[in-house]
């Protein structure tokens, strides 16, 4: 569904130099900042894929968006998305695609939700009854009639969201890019987002490249994760494959019974037959927590180490989070193979 070749994009800003003067100085010399935001990225996206499109601020997600959905032209490279170059056939790529940039809307500032819609209707020529069938699926899963007479200005920054969320897939589009769509919003209204997100993929196949800075949109969402880093890809895989080989901790907590006191002579370690460095484990009042390299020992044979040894109240199990791989990657701690 999408192709992206050594898609690059470089802006060119006149040189700046600090105060006054400064300023005269750029006005009258002919010296450029060139800026590479993407720098020769390539992926390919198959129909249906939900993939993240992740880094830190001002890595190029955005840029990358915009030439995928037509707004930029790459300064070289290549991408089609549905076998059509956006930037050349702009109205027919703009058929195919629904996006959502979470920083701004694209209703009309000043008129209500539904009038919006309505001309959205007319761009897209949308039929009368996929249309209705469309909007009434939205009023539900998005909560819209509470606010779908109000005017756009008017709106809370999740309603907003919300409104621009469903006005992305009113016309039925095979792709959909979403650039920060649950910025600001309350756990519950973003839990509604990512399920109909998911939803939608599955009722139509959409494609769908989501940019957040929210790991857990991406974790709910998404199964693949491409990572760039200023412009340039660094990691594409699938996350389960980003957990498995960078992720190598797990954690047990394990919460004593009431009169229980336990130090570190139980002699936990030796007892769990791990290789050596596999595992770290701390005593914090009326808990043992052991985090371990779950590729080098069992959790099943930690739990029953600590079961044998002494009386245990509660057990937490805590998966691999991919923020924590992620945090180490945007600051360089893990060499990405
Ligand atoms: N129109 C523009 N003119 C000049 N420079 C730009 C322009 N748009 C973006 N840039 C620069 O390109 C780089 C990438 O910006 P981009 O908006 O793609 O980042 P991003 O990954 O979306 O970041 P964020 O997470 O903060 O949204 C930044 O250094 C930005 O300053
Ligand atoms: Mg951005």
């Amino acid at each position: 569904m999408i192709e992206v070749r050594n898609l690059t994009k470089e802006f060119k800003s006149p040189k700046k130099y600090p105060g006054f003067i400064g300023a005269v100085k750029s006005f009258f010399t002919a010296k450029y900042d060139i800026k590479r935001a993407v720098d020769n990225v390539s992926f390919d996206i198959a129909e249906g894929e939900m993939v993240g499109y992740i880094g830190v601020n001002g890595a190029g997600k955005s840029t990358t968006i915009k030439m995928l959905s037509g707004i930029m032209v790459p300064t070289s490279g290549e991408c089609t998305v549905d076998g059509i170059v956006p930037y050349k056939r702009r109205k027919e790529n703009a058929k195919n695609i629904g996006v959502v940039f979470g920083q701004r809307t694209q209703l009309w500032w000043d008129l209500p939700v539904s009038e919006s819609f309505g001309i959205l209707k007319e761009i897209y020529d949308i039929p009368k009854k996929r249309y209705e069938e469309n909007l009434t699926y939205f009023k539900e899963v998005l909560s819209l009639e509470d606010f779908f007479l109000t005017p756009v200005r008017n709106l809370s920054l999740g309603q907003k969201m919300r409104a621009d969320l469903a006005a992305s897939f009113l016309h039925d589009p095979k792709v959909v890019y979403l650039d920060e769509p649950t910025i600001g919003l309350d756990i519950l209204v973003k839990d509604r987002i990512r399920k109909s997100i998911r939803e939608l993929n599955s009722l139509h196949k959409t494609t769908v490249i989501l940019t957040t800075h929210d790991l857990n949109d991406i974790e709910e969402i998404c199964k693949r994760v491409i990572i760039i880093d200023q412009g340039k890809k660094l990691y594409d895989s699938s996350i389960d494959d980003l957990k498995k080989t960078y992720g190598r901790k797990k954690e047990v907590r394990f919460v004593l019974g009431e009169n229980v006191r336990v130090t570190a002579n139980l002699a936990l370690e030796k007892a769990m037959k791990a290789p050596k460095g596999s595992i770290d484990i701390a005593y914090p009042e009326g808990e043992i927590v052991v985090k371990f390299d779950y590729d080098k020992i069992d959790t099943s044979a930690i739990i029953s180490t600590v079961l044998k040894k002494t009386e245990v109240r509660d057990i937490m199990i805590e998966d691999v989070q991919m923020e924590d791989i992620v945090k180490q990657i945007y600051a360089g701690d893990i060499r990405l193979r």
